[in-house]
């Protein structure tokens, strides 16, 4: 019997994979080996000797060791979903946003210092969105809307050991998702109950995609090699339409059942 390893996720992901040996574990308590040109995933629970890895990192605080976990994927020849050389590309929002940018996709422009003692070259005109590091879900975000609020920030920020991006704050009208899982596209509408349409969420609304951003998402799945990938795209009332960021781990929450179906058919497909 084939094994799958979930690497964090939702609890629900075994139920996809009847008649598989399938085996979670966490980021945070494994350790990887590579012996005798094997691969074995070993936490308190055992060792697991994967035949493909199912990787569905939420919003874990990102450490270095999770990159060298994706290089020995990497190394082993393993399949993973999205493959351990994507997931390591999305890896630093910063090589994230060039990608979309070389790829001439709408990308918003920021300001952005290496270190926390730049912190008074990146301000712009009020209100703005600081961002730290390589934090998903709504983390290590924040809007900035005066001048008090900014000199806190910078003191909270200085202690961060991590580059820091600023972009102009967007009053959007709508935070839309697009979701790529193989050759199939869905759009999503989210609110939330702040400026955050990611955090503390309040209504998801299917909505048809448009043609055009298809095209855009299709165009980007191919160029990072991608099985999955999700773009935010915030529009504003009169109509500008802005990427904020792809993510090639993307939370499914909104989305339709089928989604989940057409990802763990991927994963089983890797078997083949
Ligand atoms: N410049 C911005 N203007 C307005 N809203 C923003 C801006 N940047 C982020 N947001 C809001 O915050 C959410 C999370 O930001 P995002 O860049 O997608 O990071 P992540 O989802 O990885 O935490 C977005 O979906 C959007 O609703
Ligand atoms: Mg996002």
């Amino acid at each position: 019997m084939k094994t799958i390893l979930i690497i964090n996720g939702e609890k629900y992901w075994p139920d996809y994979f009847a008649g598989y040996h399938v085996v979670q574990k966490r980021i945070q308590t494994v350790e990887c080996v590579i012996k005798d040109s094997a691969l074995y995933f070993i936490d308190v629970d055992g060792a697991c000797k994967p035949d493909v890895i199912f990787w569905r990192l939420g919003a874990v605080n990102p450490e270095a060791r999770h990159r060298s976990i994706l290089e020995l994927i990497d190394y082993s020849g393993i399949p993973c979903v999205n493959s351990a050389s994507t997931l390591l590309m999305g890896y630093d929002r910063l090589s994230m946003l060039n990608r979309l940018k070389k790829l001439g996709l709408p990308v918003i422009d920021f300001n952005v210092a290496t270190g926390t003692n730049q912190l008074r070259n990146l301000e712009m005109n009020f209100p703005f969105v600081v961002k730290v590091g390589n934090h998903h879900g709504g983390y290590g975000k924040s809007l900035v809307t005066n001048e008090e609020q900014w000199e806190e920030l910078k003191d909270l920020l200085f202690i961060h050991n991590d580059y820091v991006t600023t972009e102009q704050f967007i009053d959007y009208q709508y935070d839309i998702r697009y979701l790529a899982v193989n050759d199939k596209v869905w759009a999503m509408k989210r609110k939330g109950k702040y400026w955050k349409a990611n955090s503390l969420t309040r209504e998801y609304q299917l909505i048809k995609p448009e043609e055009e951003w298809i095209e855009k998402v299709k165009q980007l799945k191919e160029d990072i090699r991608a099985d999955i990938v999700a773009i935010d795209v915030l529009q504003t009332k009169d109509g500008e339409r802005l990427i904020l960021e792809y993510n090639d781990i993307p939370g499914l929450s909104g989305f339709p059942e089928a989604a989940k179906i057409e990802l763990s058919e991927m994963v089983k497909n890797k078997l083949k």
